[in-house]
């Protein structure tokens, strides 16, 4: 008769041991009692990366990379992407429902009017370099708000976590767009309480002496899109971040710079301005095939291809493409899009991509869209920011509550030297030097 358990049986001493499965997922503490002896500290799992391994329970985000399946609290993602607004899949995420009409319109006024912030963080943001960064903005003055929010540190409050989750959803687009404004050396631009989420932040990004800004309602929806396609993607290395920052009961803005940190990096939310550098460095067509045959030949990585998880087509990139389209048709085609689409053609039928299952994942072609509606490559990682922070946050409320979370704290194998007597300084070993 099958049971859910795992039978272990300890070649170095012949014991058996029976792991229960439960949810396709043997505890690694279970193997704590595989022990040579009763010295022994017991048997771990070595997982460089996680790549085997979950830390957390959740019901937040499904993937399935295989068949290419992505879903928040259950609702596939190109039904989201069609169907809703930015607002209602923060409410989602962070809630576990769709909001209702009353749901969403409390929700829609809380975040309004929280897109303030405090006028010393304006001059904090102002003390930046005029070339400064903007990730390296946003994830320092995220990180500064702590100190006007000291209740935040308050983490076991259930409504002391709501109230920042509000105050982070509304203020990450202020902040954003002040990065964005800085870095332009125009005067910021303060939130307008009658727009909505992404007009609001389209407004504090591109008004100048205008008094209403309208976006143009395609390119707001177009946000609105990215937006939601961005908003979560379960235990990514931001995600993680968030929740390993978090466990140590530090306030979320905390934790969520240090989540932001790790979206800056090229790998992550890095790799859509590596596209476009990628995208200009090809400058033509034509040099398509050469720069796939230097790929293939390990000289660097195609980027906005591949996925830790996805082995099939990026659903999130099938919508951007869709989303790419309707931007172009109002602001003109992108030339660079040639290239991705010649790019995207030639790697899908080489047997190199094909065998190691890489297909273009979404920073593809959010890279483009973003360069289309005007956008510095330096802003990107922000965009991925701006809709992330719903994400996090709800990873954050998630794990907050999770009865089974401690402190995260991996174990090691330790490779390194075995007890040795201290050396006086004379006696050491010479260390080669050598210049050039
Ligand atoms: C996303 C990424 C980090 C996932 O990496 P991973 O799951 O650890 O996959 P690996 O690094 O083990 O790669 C597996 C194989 O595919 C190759 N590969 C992976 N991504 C590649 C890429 N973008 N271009 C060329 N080859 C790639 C690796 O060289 C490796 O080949 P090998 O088996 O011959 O050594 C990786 O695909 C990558 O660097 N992509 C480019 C950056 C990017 O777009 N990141 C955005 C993620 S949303």
């Amino acid at each position: 008769m099958p049971t859910d358990s795992l039978t272990v049986i300890d070649n170095r001493t012949g014991a058996s041991y029976e792991l229960p499965i439960a949810d396709g997922a043997i505890r690694a503490a279970d193997l704590r009692q595989v022990k040579v002896d009763g010295d022994d500290f017991g048997l771990m799992s070595y997982d460089p990366a996680f790549l085997n391994t979950a830390s957390a329970r959740s019901a937040i985000t499904y993937i399935d990379g295989d068949r290419g399946i992505l879903r928040y609290r259950g609702y596939p993602i190109d039904q989201l992407a069609e169907e809703s607004t930015y607002l209602e899949v923060a409410y989602l995420l962070i809630h576990g429902e769709l909001p209702t009409i009353a749901e969403l319109r409390t929700w829609s006024d809380v975040i309004t009017h929280h897109t303030f912030v405090h006028e010393s963080m304006k001059r904090l943001m102002e003390a930046f370099r005029y070339d400064a960064h903007p990730m390296g903005m946003l994830i320092s003055s995220v990180a500064a708000l702590s100190t006007f929010y000291p209740e935040a540190s308050d983490v076991d409050n259930a409504e002391t976590r709501m109230l920042q989750a509000h105050r982070l959803i509304a203020k990450v687009p202020t902040i954003a767009a002040w990065a964005y404004r800085h870095n332009r050396g125009v005067p910021y631009v303060y939130p307008e309480n009658d727009l909505g989420f992404t007009g609001n932040f389209l407004s504090m990004m591109f008004r100048m002496a205008e008094p209403r800004y309208s976006a143009h309602p395609v390119l707001e929806r177009a946000l609105e899109v990215l937006f939601i396609l961005h908003a979560d993607h379960e235990q990514n290395c931001s995600a993680n971040a968030m929740r390993a920052i978090g466990s140590s009961r530090v306030d979320p803005y905390s934790a969520l710079a240090g989540a932001a940190a790790a979206l800056y990096g090229p790998l992550h939310g890095g790799a859509n301005e590596e596209v476009l550098k990628m995208l200009a460095e090809i400058g033509d067509v034509r040099h398509v095939p050469d720069y796939v045959d230097r790929v293939k030949a390990g000289d660097f990585r195609l980027m906005g291809f591949g996925h830790r998880v996805y082995k099939n087509y990026d659903p999130r990139a099938k919508l951007i493409k869709q989303t790419a389209d309707a931007v172009f048709e109002v602001t003109g085609r992108n030339p660079l899009l040639d290239i991705a689409l010649e790019l995207e053609k030639i790697a899908l039928e080489d047997e190199y991509f094909v065998s190691r299952k890489l297909y273009p994942n979404v920073d593809f072609y959010s890279g483009i869209i973003y360069q289309a509606l005007g956008l510095p490559v330096a802003m990107f990682p922000v965009m991925f920011a701006i809709p992330r922070t719903a994400g996090w946050l709800a990873q954050w409320l998630e794990g907050s509550v999770d009865s089974e979370q401690k402190i995260a704290r991996p174990r090691q194998v330790y490779v390194g030297a075995a007890e040795r007597a201290y050396a006086a300084i004379g006696d050491r070993r010479a260390i080669e030097v050598t210049s050039g």
